[in-house]
């Protein structure tokens, strides 16, 4: 038996390394094991329950995401990418979802809770905002995913989505929505070059996937490294080192990343030439990435898309046939 596995993004801006490192390598894990059948979805409903005014941004905000996930590898023919919004069958069932939800539960959703204080919404955060865990329920269960990979801000998404699971099965008396479980990504956020926060676009402390050489490099000598590591022969501090932290993630000789670390403590090994390592590690590993991405064609993209939406539109259909059936809704 083949197992769904369901990951998505909200398109909100290209894709950048935190993603590769917190998403996208995992993903391209999953696309090369046979008992698995992978889904990524492009959450643009989602994204326009903070970006409403921005419509037409998440469109092609959509096809740059596409874009970045086939120039990293995902391959869509072993893949299949699909637009949240190209399936009727998903609003369909937040519809029903959304009667088994009460208001308190979803005020008390802990990663909606902060994007509302974040947001500074308060009480006039809108109806669609609240709910979207409840379409994402919809997200999961549409496919009868089994495995979602995430990270801990998820949890409690999938917790709400096993909820409705639990509850529209016992009030309709069938099995038709399985439970979905959570895959942590076993690797960390990769931080900004800021030192400061998570890598994010909109923070701007984030090195893109279809960055140019001169960008990369540029973003590499902004980086934050040890302030009190003043001469080159100071003994240098690696926690908190942001070139370190990339250096972790994208260098594949994890040897020589330890005897750099060695040296900077020590001390005579300069910030700067630490950051030429990095820099030729990032041209080496975004380089190809690039190409591929600037040598796509939108029409490709476009047939790529409507190809995965007539895929999952066919699961989708499925799914919601039974549950029609379990509520009664056959006319
Ligand atoms: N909420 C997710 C994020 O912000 C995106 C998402 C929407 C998603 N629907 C999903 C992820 C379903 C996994 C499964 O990253």
């Amino acid at each position: 038996m083949t197992r769904v596995v369901l990951t998505g993004d909200r398109p909100t801006g290209r894709l950048h390394l935190g993603h590769y490192v917190g998403s996208l390598k995992q993903r391209l894990k999953i696309q090369e094991e046979k008992s698995f059948k992978q889904y990524v979805m492009v959450a643009d409903q989602q994204a326009l329950t903070d970006n409403y005014e921005d419509a037409r941004k998440v469109a092609e905000n959509v096809f740059e995401v596409v874009m970045d996930y086939i120039a990293i590898g995902l391959d869509p023919s072993r893949t299949t990418f699909f637009v949240q919004s190209q399936i009727p069958e998903i609003s369909e069932l937040t519809c029903y979802f959304l009667n088994l939800v009460s208001l308190s539960r979803l005020k008390r959703n802990p990663t909606v809770k902060t994007e509302i204080d974040q947001k500074g919404y308060g009480d006039s955060v809108s109806v669609g905002f609240l709910s979207y865990p409840v379409s994402q329920a919809a997200d999961i269960t549409i496919l009868k995913a089994e495995i979602v990979p995430v990270g801990e801000d998820q949890l409690p998404m999938i917790e709400q989505t096993n909820e409705i699971v639990r509850r529209f099965n016992r009030i309709y008396s069938c099995d038709c929505l399985k439970e979905a479980q959570p895959l942590l990504g076993a690797v960390p956020r990769l931080i900004g070059i800021d030192g400061k926060a998570k890598a994010s676009k909109s923070l701007g402390n984030a090195i893109m996937l279809s960055d140019e050489p001169q960008e990369i490099k540029r973003k590499v000598s902004a980086m934050y490294t040890d302030p009190n590591h003043l001469r080159v022969s100071d003994p240098g501090q690696v926690e908190g080192n942001v070139v370190f932290a990339y250096l972790d993630a994208f260098h594949s000789d994890k040897e020589l990343v330890a005897s750099l670390k060695a040296h900077y403590k020590r001390g005579g090994l300069g910030d700067s030439t630490l950051k030429e390592i990095l820099n030729s590690v990032l041209q080496e590993f975004i380089g190809p990435i690039r190409e591929v991405r600037t040598s796509l064609q939108h029409q490709l993209i476009r047939e790529v898309i409507h190809a995965g939406i007539d895929q999952t539109r066919k699961v989708a259909a499925q799914t919601i046939a039974e549950v029609r059936d379990a509520m009664g809704l056959v006319y």
